[in-house]
């Protein structure tokens, strides 16, 4: 067993501490078992791209505490043992209970805000669907956040919020509307962030990140009286009425009618002036071969 390890090892190159006695068995692209509810697990991990992640450096066990480093006892897994847990993820799956105490460990600050956040809340009241940090961040593969590969940076936020915001299914549960990323998309801000801006408001301008609450919330930074203030980041000297501005509605011929017939107007006088302006073309065109093949 000693010869394997050293060897395989040395083959796969691997220097930092606490990753070579894993790989021993964890490289292997066919290794998979059956999850709970009988579906394929695979169990590979990918050398070279952990190997580029934030956490390259660290060893398998900085997040897989319980795991002896003896490669003998490793491969004696035990499934759904009970961790030393904190209170607040008691009603996780003990799989999600694990992710979430091997980040916290480490990201104090952030995991501390997320607890008090809706969504930290949500998990705390036992909610399946609300989002843990492997979720918005991958586990594995997290690349540093300005990386263009990141789902948190700025530009794949609304993709990441979206998993589960877009999602009517899940969002009816909670009461939340789903057109926000819709309405998002829409809005000077998602038209400027589609076209690459740096500057242009994403999802976690205007929300916060780990530290979300609800719109009604006091603590929430697009809570009406800390609109101006968030508003204000990019507007300087934004006033309550212009932070007022921003909503996620659609606009229908219900809600906001004024706004949506505006829309309808603008795109039939869109569609007038290019149309007539078109037609125009197309009949000078006609006009002059019609003079051409005459003459
Ligand atoms: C001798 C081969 C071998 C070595 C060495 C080994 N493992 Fe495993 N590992 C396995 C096998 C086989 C399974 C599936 C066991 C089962 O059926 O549950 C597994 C399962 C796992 C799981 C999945 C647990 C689950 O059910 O979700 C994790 C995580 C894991 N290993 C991490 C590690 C870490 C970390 C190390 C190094 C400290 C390591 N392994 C070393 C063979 C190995
Ligand atoms: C930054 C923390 C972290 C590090 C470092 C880490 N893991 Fe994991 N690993 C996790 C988390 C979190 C999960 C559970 C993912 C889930 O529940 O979907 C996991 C799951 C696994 C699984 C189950 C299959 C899967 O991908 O879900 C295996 C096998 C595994 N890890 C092996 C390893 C090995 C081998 C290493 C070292 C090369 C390693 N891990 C390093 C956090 C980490
Ligand atoms: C053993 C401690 C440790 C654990 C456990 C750990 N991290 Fe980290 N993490 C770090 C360190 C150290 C860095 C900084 C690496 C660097 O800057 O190069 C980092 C960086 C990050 C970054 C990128 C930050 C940036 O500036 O781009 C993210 C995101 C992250 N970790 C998320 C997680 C998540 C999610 C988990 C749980 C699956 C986790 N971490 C588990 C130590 C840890
Ligand atoms: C709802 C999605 C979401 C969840 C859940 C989430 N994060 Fe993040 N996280 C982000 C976003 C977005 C950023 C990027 C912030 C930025 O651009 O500065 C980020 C950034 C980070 C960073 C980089 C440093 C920083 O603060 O900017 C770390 C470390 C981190 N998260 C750890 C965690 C940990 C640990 C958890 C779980 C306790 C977690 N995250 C849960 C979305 C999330
Ligand atoms: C894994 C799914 C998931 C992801 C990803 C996610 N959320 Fe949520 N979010 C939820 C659920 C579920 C709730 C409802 C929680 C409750 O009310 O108990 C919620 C609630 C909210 C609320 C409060 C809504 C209200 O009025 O109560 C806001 C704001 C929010 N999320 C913003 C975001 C943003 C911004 C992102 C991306 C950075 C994001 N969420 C990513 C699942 C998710
Ligand atoms: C992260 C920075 C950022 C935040 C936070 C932000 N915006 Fe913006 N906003 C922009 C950028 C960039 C533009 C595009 C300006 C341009 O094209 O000149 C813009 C454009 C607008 C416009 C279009 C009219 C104009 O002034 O160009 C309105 C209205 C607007 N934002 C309202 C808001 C409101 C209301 C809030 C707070 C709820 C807010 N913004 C928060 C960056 C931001
Ligand atoms: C310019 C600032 C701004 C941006 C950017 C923004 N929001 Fe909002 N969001 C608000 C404000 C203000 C409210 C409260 C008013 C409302 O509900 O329309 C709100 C409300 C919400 C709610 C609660 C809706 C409900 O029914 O309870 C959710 C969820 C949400 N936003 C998610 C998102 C997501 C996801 C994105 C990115 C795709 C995003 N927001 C981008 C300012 C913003």
């Amino acid at each position: 067993m000693l010869f394997f390890l050293l060897t395989f090892g040395n083959l796969a190159g691997v220097k930092a501490p606490g990753q070579a006695e894993c790989w021993v068995c964890h490289d292997r692209p066919a290794l998979a078992i059956q999850d709970a509810r009988g579906q394929r697990l695979s169990l590979y991990v990918d050398v070279a791209r952990f190997r580029e992640s934030v956490h390259g450096q660290q060893p398998c066990t900085a997040c897989h505490t319980n795991f002896p480093t003896d490669p003998a006892q490793a491969a004696q897994v035990v499934r759904g043992k009970r961790w030393p847990q904190q209170e607040f993820l008691a009603r996780l799956s003990p799989r999600n209970q694990v992710a979430m105490l091997a980040c916290m460990r480490c990201h104090e600050a952030e995991a501390a805000e997320y607890r008090a956040s809706v969504h930290g809340e949500a998990v705390k009241a036992g909610n399946p669907d609300a989002p843990i940090c492997i979720d918005c961040h991958g586990h594995h593969f997290i690349p540093k956040v300005s990386s263009p590969e990141s789902q948190v940076r700025d530009l794949n936020v609304p993709a990441t919020c979206a998993k589960c915001h877009q999602n009517a299914l899940v969002m009816a549960k909670y009461d939340v509307r789903t057109e926000i990323v819709e309405s998002f998309a829409a809005s000077f801000h998602g038209e400027k962030l589609a076209l690459g801006s740096a500057r242009a408001a994403d999802c976690t301008s205007c929300h916060g990140v780990h530290n979300i609450h609800a719109p009604d919330d006091p603590r929430s930074t697009v809570f009406p009286a800390n609109r101006p203030a968030t508003c204000g980041q990019c507007h300087r000297g934004a006033e309550e009425s212009f932070a007022a501005g921003f909503t996620h509605t659609v606009p229908t011929r219900q809600v906001e009618a004024l706004v949506y017939w505006i829309g309808v107007l603008y795109t039939w006088f869109i569609f007038v002036t290019i149309g007539g302006m078109g037609l125009y073309i197309l009949l000078d065109v006609a006009r002059r071969v019609a003079n051409w093949l005459e003459k």
